[in-house]
C-alpha cells in the first residue's frame, strides 16, 4: 500500500485525477471504478474542470459503479445511480451507456448480480477502481462480516451506515434502505489498481485499521494489504491515529514526481 497524505482535498482532488488522466492517456478506452460518497468528489470536481477544458476526455472510457440501494424508486435523488449522474458522469464526456451500476430494483437480485459480475468481466476488468470508505471500516457495502472473497451480491446494511447515510434523507434512518447491492471484496481485489480516499477525524480510526491493523472481516478494507496496487489519499487528520504517518510522508516526498501513484 501506498499512503499519501495531503495538506487537503484540492491536493487530493489534483493527484487522483493525475492517475485518472496517465491511464487514459495509456489507455483511452479504460475501465473505471466508480464510488458514490463525499470522498471522490474531489477527484472528479477536478476530472469535470480538465474534461471542460479539453485536458483530458473520457469519451472512450467506460464505468462500473460499486454499489446502490434496494428498492429506491429510479427517479429518487438518492439512488446511486442518480448520484454518480449527478456528481460525475454528467459533468465529463462520456458515451452514453459507458458507466452501468448495479440495479436495485432487479426482480432477480441474485441473476442481475451474477450478470454484473459478467459484463465486468467482459469489458476486460477494472483497470482504476476509486473508493471511500465507511467509518465502520466498509468499503463499497462491504460490512464488517463480509466474506474476504465475496462477490457481486445483496447485503443488508448496519445501523451504523444507515446513521450515516441518514444525512442523505433529510436526518431520517428509517427512510434509509436497509438492503443494498454491492460489488464484493474480491470484485473489488480485482481492480488492477485502487484509489482510496479518506479525509477527517471520522475515518481515522477505519484508516488505522486499513492500513495498520490485522486483516479481518471486522474491518472489511483490511482485505486491500493483499492488493498488490493500492494508493490511499488522505488528508492530516484521516491520517492522525496512524503509527506510521511520518514514515509515509517521508517515503512519498523522496518519490520522484514522474513516477505518479
Ligand atoms: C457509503 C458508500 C461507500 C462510501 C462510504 C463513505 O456507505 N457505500 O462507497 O465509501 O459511504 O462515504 P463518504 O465518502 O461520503 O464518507
Amino acid at each position: 500500500m501506498e499512503i499519501v497524505v495531503l495538506p487537503d482535498g484540492q491536493a487530493i482532488g489534483a493527484l487522483g485525477a493525475d492517475a485518472i488522466a496517465n491511464l487514459l492517456q495509456r489507455k483511452p478506452d479504460a475501465v473505471l471504478g466508480l464510488a458514490t460518497g463525499s470522498s471522490p468528489l474531489a477527484i472528479y470536481d477536478e476530472l469535470a474542470a480538465r474534461c471542460a477544458a479539453g485536458a483530458v476526455t473520457l469519451g472512450r472510457a467506460r464505468g462500473f459503479t460499486l454499489d446502490e440501494y434496494v428498492g429506491l424508486p429510479a427517479d429518487h435523488p438518492e439512488t446511486y445511480r442518480n448520484v454518480i449522474d449527478r456528481d460525475f458522469v454528467s459533468r465529463v464526456d462520456f458515451a452514453p451507456g459507458a458507466v452501468r451500476g448495479p440495479d436495485g430494483l432487479a426482480a432477480d437480485i441474485p441473476k442481475f448480480c451474477a450478470e454484473y459480475e459478467a459484463a465486468m468481466a467482459q469489458a476486460g476488468g477494472v483497470d482504476l477502481q476509486i473508493l471511500g470508505i465507511g467509518t465502520d471500516g466498509h468499503i463499497g457495502f462491504n460490512e464488517p462480516g463480509s466474506s474476504l472473497a465475496s462477490r457481486t451480491r445483496i447485503k443488508t446494511l448496519t445501523r451504523q451506515t444507515r446513521v450515516d447515510n441518514a444525512r442523505f434523507f433529510e436526518g431520517d434512518v428509517d427512510a434509509v434502505p436497509t438492503h443494498c447491492i454491492t460489488q464484493g471484496l474480491g470484485t473489488i481485489m480485482s481492480a488492477r489498481h485502487v484509489v482510496l480516499v479518506a479525509t477527517g477525524s471520522q475515518k481515522a480510526e477505519a484508516v488505522h485499521h486499513l492500513v495498520e491493523g490485522a486483516v479481518s472481516a471486522l474491518w472489511p478494507g483490511t482485505i486491500l494489504q493483499h492488493h498488490p496496487h493500492v494508493t490511499v489519499l488522505l488528508d492530516g487528520a484521516a491520517a492522525s491515529r496512524l503509527q506510521l504517518a511520518d514514515y509515509y510522508r517521508e517515503t512519498y516526498r523522496a518519490k520522484p514526481a514522474w513516477q505518479g501513484i
